[in-house]
């Protein structure tokens, strides 16, 4: 119970949603949480439960329950806006979720505790004219753009506008053509926002809800959006009114997977794909990232975590790809370089520790033959703890925020440029084409994943891109809708091989902890000499923030002549940044010692990504999970380095895992950016106008420089 206070569990709302949470944990997933279920149960039971009545029908909840969640506990509907599942506080602020309490009051349901005899009445006459006034003031200051907005069809706003049939009442407050008041017009430029290669920021569309503040500073803490200006000319933004490209933001867009409207969204790139597959002057290649078989339904309106593997495939030839891989292969390749890597590592590590593990340094090599020498090739091994390097967003936290673990960094590209370099240099030469007549397509559940693909170090010298495009779920889903695939209807397909065979363990990437299992199930076993005694690592499992385990390696005949009998691999996995940050904060503080760090920027990981259907199913994250897990369980191979496909590779083109050539295609580099990337007005003491001052200087010197270095940073191509 004290656990649960100290993680900041003040009310009966919190308490159900970690329940909630929980049960589904216990239930689908782990056996190791039943207590933390109980303690949540117990903590909503310890409070007075009060009775009240919701348009006459009476329900119990617990006291400091809130008018809305005692509604829906009646089963009746409230619209809302700015309140969302996956947010941990409401700012109330919409005020859509009006209800009528007695004495014919209005309130807002999000933002009102319900009480002991209280009458709710959600649909009477005032409530529904309420309910129109707000959505008609929106309205007006909405521009009519449905037809060529990407929300369109899932904007939640589209959705009540419809649902309460509201007419244009009220003038145009603003117009597409921008001719609104002059100081709206000369502010235009933090309106649209197309800095990033991620994400793009339409401000005109913007409903002032919150939510994408909420997320960017509570869930994530990067506080790199914030509310600007007052009143009617209030809008999110970066904090100091710079471009977001400009900014400490990481492009994991999780704010635009809240967003309810089309203000904030990916950069959208389903139309030129869509172009490249119409047109045929290229050989059209797609990989599709582990989580996407897993939501890609969902988005198409099935339940969440129903798999349509073979289904998306077919779809996926369907649109005119003539070649469909699978990342999950690239994912298999990734365990050999990161298990090879972090075996380096820790072989470095263990040998320096004592004179006897020195001297047993010769028998270790020993073990780690055929599974790769980075220190022939002129690569030393890094230091300990070693971090995962899959995540572009947590790429990007390091590179503009941490840039001294740098060199903690796994120096393995991740799956999707692992399998650009692949497509592009081994698969397209064994066709006989050249790199620049074949199109590659990326589907993934990411945002960030947008950005790495336009990192100089993905391009080959004459500028041409390893991976071409990358899309998301969402936009997947809008290509489906666009062509019409009746995508769960059709009949299951098999990837293209050879670049389409995978493992269980290369499925598990797309939850948080499953880069971490799968690197375990590869690394112990050729450490260890003998396979783990039992496949699932259950403490790495499951959708908690932080997640760790030691694994001990037996004494066999491999350790003891390795000298590695008795040593202990210590592992730790983040998801989410707020989690992350506070990982890193105990490491950094010497509390903490890993040997290897897992890093998902998204909560729950890829299943969670910014690019994933937008839900507000508090469970969808879980049951995405749950897909996963059965996806990994369904396979008759579950061990990266027993993939066939894989041995192929190595033993026609790469050579070994960690050898020169695989260095030279599947390994990259970082830059630290934080030299050229825009403090935050807290960094600079506050959010006072001095600080302001100071960060709008900075940020004026800094453009300056870059444009001097690099050119326009936002030229595009
Ligand atoms: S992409 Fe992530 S870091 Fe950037 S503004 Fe959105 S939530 Fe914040
Ligand atoms: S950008 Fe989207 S999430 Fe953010 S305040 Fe506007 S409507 Fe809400
Ligand atoms: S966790 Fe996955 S979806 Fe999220 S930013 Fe990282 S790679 Fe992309
Ligand atoms: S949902 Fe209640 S005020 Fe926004």
């Amino acid at each position: 119970m004290e656990a649960l206070v100290r993680r900041g569990l003040q009310s009966p709302d919190q308490a159900l949603r970690l329940l909630g949470v929980a049960r589904a944990i216990c239930v689908g997933l782990s056996r190791s949480l039943p207590a933390l279920a109980a303690s949540a149960e117990q903590f909503a039971e310890q409070y007075p439960k009060l009775k009240l009545k919701v348009n006459g029908r009476e329900v119990t909840v617990p006291e400091g329950t809130s008018v809305l969640n005692a509604c829906r506990e009646a089963g009746a509907y409230v619209p809302t806006l700015c309140t969302h599942p996956r947010l941990p506080t409401t700012p109330g602020t919409c005020r859509i979720c009006m209800v009528e309490t007695g004495g014919g009051q209005l309130k807002p349901a999000c933002a009102t505790p319900a009480w002991e005899g209280m009458e709710v009445q959600t649909a009477t006459d005032k409530v529904q004219e309420s309910i129109r006034g707000v959505l008609s003031l929106m309205k007006a200051n909405h521009p009519s753009d449905c037809m060529n907005c990407d929300a369109s069809g899932r904007c939640e706003f589209q959705d009540l506008i419809s649902r309460y049939n509201v007419k244009d009442v009220l003038p145009k407050l603003k117009t597409y053509s921008h001719e609104w008041d002059a100081e709206v017009q000369a502010d235009f430029e933090h309106f649209h926002d197309s800095s990033s290669t991620a994400l793009t920021l339409d401000l005109e569309k913007c409903i002032k809800c919150g939510r994408c503040v909420t997320m960017c500073g509570q869930v994530q803490q990067m506080n790199v959006l914030g509310m600007i200006n007052r009143s009617r000319m209030a809008h999110p933004g970066v904090l100091i009114e710079e471009a977001l490209d400009h900014s400490k933001c990481i492009e994991c867009g999780q704010c635009s997977s809240v967003c309810p409207v089309g203000a904030i969204v990916e950069h959208s790139e389903w139309r030129q794909v869509l172009d490249a597959l119409e047109n045929k002057q290229k050989v059209m290649v797609v990989q599709t990232a582990p989580s996407v078989r897993v939501s890609i339904g969902e988005e198409l309106g099935l339940a969440p975590g129903t798999v349509e593997t073979g289904q998306m495939v077919a779809a996926q030839r369907a649109l005119g790809f003539d070649y469909v891989f699978d990342s999950d292969f690239s994912a298999d390749l990734t365990i050999m370089e990161e298990g090879t890597e972090l075996l380096q590592r820790l072989g470095a590590a263990w040998r320096a520790e004592t004179a006897a593990q020195d001297a047993a340094a010769g028998s270790w090599a020993a073990a780690k033959q055929g599974h790769g020498e980075g220190e022939a090739h002129g690569h030393a091994p890094g230091p300990l703890p070693m971090f995962t390097s899959c995540c572009p967003a947590w790429i990007n936290l390091v590179e503009k925020s941490y840039p001294e673990l740098i060199p903690h960094l796994s120096s393995c590209k991740s799956p999707q440029m692992m399998m650009g370099a692949v497509v592009k240099h081994y698969w397209a030469k064994k066709k006989g084409l050249k790199p620049e007549d074949v199109c590659l397509v990326g589907i993934m559940p990411c945002t960030a994943k947008k950005h790495e693909t336009e990192r100089k170090e993905f391009r080959n010298e004459n500028g041409a891109y390893d991976c071409d495009y990358v899309i998301t779920t969402r936009e997947f889903g809008h290509m489906l809708r666009h062509k019409k695939i009746p995508m769960p209807s059709l009949k299951p397909e098999e990837f293209d091989n050879p670049l389409g065979e995978a493992t269980g363990a290369a499925a598990l990437f797309g939850a948080t902890g499953g880069v971490m299992e799968a690197a375990i199930r590869t690394a112990y076993e050729i450490a260890a000499g003998e396979p783990l005694p039992k496949l699932e690592v259950e403490a790495v499992r499951g959708v908690k923030g932080v997640k760790e385990a030691t694994l001990t390696l037996p004494a066999n005949d491999t350790t003891l002549k390795a000298g590695v009998a008795g040593k202990e691999i210590r592992v730790a996995v983040a998801s989410g940044i707020g989690n992350a940050r506070h990982l890193l904060q105990r490491i950094q503080a010497g509390e903490a010692h890993y040997d290897f760090v897992e890093v998902m920027a998204c909560p729950g990981g890829c299943i969670g990504g910014g690019g994933q259907p937008k839900t507000h199913d508090p469970d969808a994250v879980l049951k995405r999970m749950g897909a996963i897990y059965q996806v990994d369980k369904s396979l008759a191979l579950r061990k990266s380095h027993e993939n066939p496909s894989i041995h192929k590779i190595y033993a026609e083109f790469l050579g070994q895992p960690g050898g020169e050539l695989s260095h030279k295609l599947l390994h990259t580099h970082y830059t630290d950016h934080s030299v050229d990337t825009l403090p935050s007005v807290r960094e600079l003491g506050g959010s006072g106008e001095v600080a302001k001052r100071a960060a709008l200087t900075a940020a004026g010197e800094m453009r300056y420089k870059r444009i001097a270095m690099v050119g326009d940073p936002s030229a595009k191509r």
